[in-house]
């Protein structure tokens, strides 16, 4: 309930933002480090980061720097990686078997990260477009995306994912039915206590363009995500689907992109009360950074303002690319 405000001069809203202390102890929302979730890139080789062209600050590391990562994310106070593999070409196939190697690039990851920095959570991106010769997040046969025979699919992915140690399985293919069958493989096989993010309402986006460059999705996508990710014109349709995967055994869910869908993490944090996070996508942080490196915004402040609009809009947790040099800036007084 919004209190009506007292009539001109009794109410003077002015008189709470004179002072910094004085805007201090009337905010609302604050942004905590604690919040972050920092998406990392993967490659092969040792002592490699190579930067990502379209994510100026961001780069592809191989293993032992995904562990140096690591360990400046837990300096930092940040609670969660998450992990995507830029597969080789050779690798990625029709039958996407690179997604369940259990030695693929991302469990090497898993098992390195957790090995030296046990007490940060693991988080993985399940979907096939890393492995699949034909950049889709799900199984192609003559140009259709399959959805059941991906599950199964997907499945073997998770299991060897959370065999190898990831604490947060994000399954991010938009699949029908992925959450409960990963949910009950996860519980026969052991794996009870493995939380699942559910990229629940993820959208069909162009704000996708600067990740598919970074783990070299681009070249080998056929066509778009239409027929499995949502149309950016719905909303109630999130609503359903994030219902539909809390039913199924999600621990939390997800909405992404972040800033053009702030309605919808809204309209899903108070009709669920689960605990709900965004993606700050590959395109987002691009648009912030690139303004910001050409002098045509103040990209700290426009960072911190970003993140803070999640937290406004009912967001527990954000996954952005801006983790790092947000916590340092926060740690800084922010
Ligand atoms: C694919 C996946 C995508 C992202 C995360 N997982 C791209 C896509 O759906 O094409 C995007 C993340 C970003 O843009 O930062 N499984």
């Amino acid at each position: 309930m919004l209190t009506s405000p007292a009539p001109f001069p009794a109410a003077r809203f002015r008189r709470l933002r004179r002072s910094a202390a004085l805007r201090d102890l009337a905010q609302e929302v604050r942004l905590s480090v604690r919040d972050l979730i920092w998406p990392i890139f993967l490659r092969d080789g040792t002592g490699a980061e190579e930067p990502v062209a379209s994510m100026p600050g961001v780069a592809r590391r191989s293993v032992d720097r995904a562990v140096a990562a690591a360990e400046e994310a837990a300096g930092l106070g940040i609670p969660a990686l998450c992990l995507f593999p830029y597969t080789d070409p050779a690798v990625k196939t029709a039958d996407c078997a690179e997604a369940w190697n259990p030695d693929n690039l991302t469990n090497r990851a898993i098992r390195a990260i957790k090995a030296a920095v046990p007490g940060l959570a693991v988080m993985t991106d399940v979907a096939l477009d890393p492995y699949n010769a034909f950049g889709h997040d799900g199984l192609v046969r003559d140009g259709v995306i399959l959805n059941d025979e991906t599950v199964e699919a997907l499945v073997r992915m998770a299991l060897v994912q959370a065999e190898a140690g990831a604490d947060i399985l994000g399954p991010s293919d938009m699949m029908d039915g992925r959450i409960g069958a990963i949910r009950q493989a996860l519980e026969r096989a052991g794996h009870a206590d493995v939380v699942i993010m559910s990229y629940a309402a993820k959208y069909a986006s162009a704000f996708y363009g600067p990740f598919r460059d970074a783990v070299g999705a681009s070249g080998a996508l056929k066509g778009d995500k239409k027929t499995y990710q949502m149309n950016p014109a719905n909303s109630d349709e999130a609503l359903r689907l994030v219902a539909r995967d809390l039913a199924e055994g999600a621990d939390m869910v997800m909405v992404k992109p972040g800033m053009p869908y702030l309605d919808i993490c809204r309209r899903v944090k108070e009709t669920f009360g689960a605990p709900t996070c965004a993606y700050q996508v590959s395109g987002e942080y691009a648009m912030i950074r690139g303004a910001a490196d050409r002098g045509w915004i103040d990209g700290e402040r426009a960072m911190l303002e970003s993140l803070i609009a999640f937290r406004r809009a009912g967001c527990d947790a954000v996954l952005t690319y801006f983790a790092p040099a947000a916590a340092r800036l926060l740690a800084a007084g922010g």
